[in-house]
Parts: C-alpha cells; sequence; structure tokens
C-alpha cells in the first residue's frame, strides 16, 4: 500500500521515512552487521508481528546466509503502553545454546519488551545476543536497552506503516508515517 491509497486518510499526518530511506538504511545496517559477525554465523530473530518488513529486507540486504527464526510475545498491560511483563505466544523453533543471536525489530519505546527479550534469551546460554531495531524512540525509553544496530532514532510519536500498526492497520504501508494524536488518546 502507498502512501496516496490512504492520502484522504487524516489520521495519517505525515511521512517520516519513504520505503527508499527505510531500505537504504537497512542496506546500510547489513553491511555493518556482515563486517561486525565476520567469520561467525548469524540466527536471526524476529519478533513477530510488526518486524516482518524489516527482517525481510534486512535478511536480503545481507551477503551471506543466515538462518531465520521467530517469536511472538505480548505484554500484559492496557492500550498502546507496555507494562514490562511479558508473556511467550510463539517460542523460537531452535535451540540458540553456543549461536549467535541477532534479534530483528521494527521499533524501540519504552525498552521493556526488548529488556525482557533479552534476559530471556541469554538465559538459554547463546554465544551472543544482540539486536537490530529499525526505529527507536529515546524519550520514551524507560529501561535501557543495550542496541547496537539502529537505523533512526525518531521524536516520541505514534508512527504506523512498514510492519508498525494501529489497531492491525497500517502493517502494508510502504512507507512509515505519523498518526494524529486524536486517533490513539
Ligand atoms: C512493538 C514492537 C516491540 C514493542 C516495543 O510490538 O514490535 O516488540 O512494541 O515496545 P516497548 O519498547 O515499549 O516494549 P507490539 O507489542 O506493538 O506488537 P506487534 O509487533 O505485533 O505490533
Amino acid at each position: 500500500m502507498e502512501r496516496e491509497h490512504v492520502e484522504s486518510d487524516l489520521d495519517l499526518e505525515q511521512t517520516l521515512f519513504t520505503e527508499e530511506q527505510i531500505v537504504d538504511r537497512l542496506r546500510e545496517m547489513a553491511a555493518e552487521i556482515d563486517a561486525d559477525y565476520e567469520g561467525r554465523d548469524i540466527l536471526l530473530v524476529g519478533v513477530l508481528k510488526g518486524a516482518v518488513m524489516v527482517m525481510a529486507d534486512l535478511a536480503r540486504a545481507l551477503p551471506r546466509h543466515v538462518e531465520m527464526d521467530w517469536m511472538a510475545v505480548s505484554s500484559y498491560g492496557s492500550g498502546t503502553k507496555s507494562s514490562g511483563v511479558v508473556r511467550i505466544l510463539k517460542d523460537l523453533d531452535t535451540d540458540i545454546a553456543g549461536r549467535h543471536v541477532l534479534i530483528v525489530e521494527d521499533i524501540i519505546d519504552t525498552g521493556l519488551t526488548l529488556s525482557w527479550l533479552v534476559a530471556n534469551l541469554r538465559s538459554r546460554h547463546p554465544a551472543s545476543v544482540e539486536i537490530a531495531t529499525l526505529l527507536r524512540k529515546p524519550d520514551a525509553l524507560q529501561m535501557e536497552v543495550d542496541v547496537k544496530y539502529v537505523g533512526f532514532d525518531i521524536p516520541n510519536a505514534f508512527v504506523v506503516g512498514y510492519g508498525l500498526d494501529f489497531s492491525e492497520k497500517y502493517r502494508n504501508l510502504r512507507c512509515i508515517g505519523t498518526l494524529a494524536e486524536h486517533v490513539y488518546r
């Protein structure tokens, strides 16, 4: 879905990143990751559902074989806010002991989900765990998370598109845009 397909949608305020800007940045991140992991195999772990598009483009930008696995987690909490209490809806299919795990995320908001996830994965004795996220909101962080690869730092606005949803809508929008405040307040 292109921006013009929802142009009449007044809920979508402005385009933050075009598809081209996103893919260009993911290519840069992939080059950095490929160099950093020289001589080591990578297991990409995508966090459903938001990370689907990031995973697809980041994985394809990597000039090497990678394995992919997926987790689905849900945070207990109300509305749009994370609580930090997370439950696993779908666990990994892979035993990650001794593996180099790179978590692939669309966005780090409060940091609560990722800090829980990193601790959970570390308890399974991987060789390493790092995080690659397309977006990060520095002003919303409640929990310090050590993130190795960040696409873009963004302001504390509600963003949708490129996997990111509002009530399951906008995930298939190619660009990333901001949602008008009245929609989610
Ligand atoms: C988003 C995102 C992260 C989490 C980040 O997922 O993909 O997993 O929120 O938020 P936090 O830093 O405040 O914990 P969401 O719960 O919206 O699920 P989805 O990926 O299925 O849309």
